[in-house]
């Protein structure tokens, strides 16, 4: 995220000398990618930061992924995932659930209702969205008040904690990567600076609002990273709390862009997904399609034409509104459809006609596109509506 910001006490150059008002030194760290040659930030502490005094296992939620074989257009409710019995006790990382998954990108949900352990993801960024309710994500550059409709992307290796107010539970979609998750490339000048043509810019991006300071001893920081037979857990006790930052400057920290900032871009025809587009990893982009005026050519067909995207499996999680392509499918808030490449899709039957002469679409949706086959985690084969495959053939199934 190349946009420069500085938050709290920095010295005035860079590797010298910073002490308190009091004398003591504060340690200097910098945290940056591509070893020392991308984006990065210098970030202040009243401790060393990488004191560690124990280390043991953290078993990790069920990771299994199964493949989608028979290959199939698949609906999964993950609202029914949700057990109101547990939310109480559930946090925003131990307790996501994983949904869908491959080597690039894990897509998992949680409806937490407690506040997560301290938490650091060595495998890659996150962007978690924030389907309903309220959160604060505290963080070692500062905290993040989030809300609905919010995307969080935290870098890999950013320690934080989802902090969750007592019966005010919120419902999380995490999009994990095994990469850095950025703006697409082509919104950008040659200097990173968002272009005119992009459907958002610098301005709607929030950064954390204040340092967070915490005093406390020996400290649990649970650690995503790769092991021997994959994803492993590991949980690290700090000798110091690691919110001790007095100040960082840099351009790589946590941000949060609310998805109802994110100016859609309509054509007199209809556009294709890419206009939609808000953040790319590696091997994956995510899209978001937004209430918006659509198609204004007299013959226009206002939802998708049918389409086989042949190189990307495509999931869907619909979040607001009502769907126009999909009525008549039972997906609805909280769906995912889930259409894979070597399958071709589009509107359910009657949706083409049903959407001739519109001229707004009220339906949120939030897209992420896999450029390798994605599978099946025990979330996703939990909440699958089995009947979707034969919504386009009028419930009609060979058996
Ligand atoms: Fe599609």
């Amino acid at each position: 995220m190349a946009y420069y910001r500085s938050l709290g006490a920095v010295p005035p150059l860079r590797h010298t000398v910073f002490r308190s008002d009091t004398g003591a030194l504060y340690y200097e760290e910098l945290m940056g990618e591509e070893g020392f040659s991308s984006d990065s930030s210098l970030l202040y502490h009243r401790y060393i930061p990488s004191a560690l005094v124990a280390a043991r296992r953290w078993e990790l939620p069920d990771q299994t992924l199964t493949p989608n074989d028979p290959l199939l257009p698949r609906h999964l409710k993950l609202h029914g995932l949700a057990d109101a019995s547990t939310i109480a006790k559930t946090d925003g990382v131990t307790g996501r659930r994983l949904v869908l998954g491959n080597d690039d990108v894990r897509i998992s949900y949680v409806v937490a209702g407690a506040t997560s352990p301290l938490y650091r993801n060595a495998v890659g960024d996150e962007c978690v969205y924030v389907e309903a309710g309220e959160a604060v994500v505290e963080t070692v550059f500062g905290a993040l008040p989030t809300g609905q409709g919010d995307y969080v992307v935290i870098p890999r290796g950013t320690t934080h904690r989802w902090v969750v107010e007592q019966d005010r539970p919120v419902s999380l979609y995490a999009i994990e990567a095994s990469s850095h998750i950025v703006p697409p490339r082509r919104y950008l000048s040659q200097y990173g600076q968002f272009l005119e043509h992009a459907p958002y810019c610098e301005r709607d991006l929030r950064g954390p609002s204040e340092t967070l300071q915490i005093d406390e001893a020996d400290v649990d920081v649970y650690i995503k990273h790769r092991g021997a037979s994959g994803l492993t857990g590991t949980i690290h006790t700090l000798p110091r709390h690691p919110f001790d930052v007095v100040g960082w400057d840099g351009c790589l920290y946590p941000y949060t862009f609310n998805v109802a900032n994110f100016m859609p871009i309509t054509g007199k025809v209809h556009q294709p997904p890419p206009v939609h587009q808000t953040f790319e990893g590696t091997n994956f982009v995510v899209c978001n399609f937004l209430p918006r005026k659509v198609d204004y050519h007299e013959l226009a067909v206002p939802v998708p034409y049918y389409h086989s995207n042949v190189d990307s499996d495509e999931v869907m999680f619909y979040v607001g509104g009502e769907y126009e392509a999909r009525k008549g499918s039972g997906i609805g808030l909280g769906s995912i459809s889930f259409h894979p490449g070597g399958h071709s899709h589009g509107p359910q039957p009657g949706a083409i006609e049903a959407s001739l002469g519109k001229d707004y679409f009220d339906e949120t949706g939030i897209m992420i596109d896999t450029f390798r086959p994605l599978q099946l985690g025990e979330a996703g084969l939990a909440a699958e509506d089995k009947t979707y495959a034969s919504s386009w053939s009028g419930g009609r199934w060979l058996s």
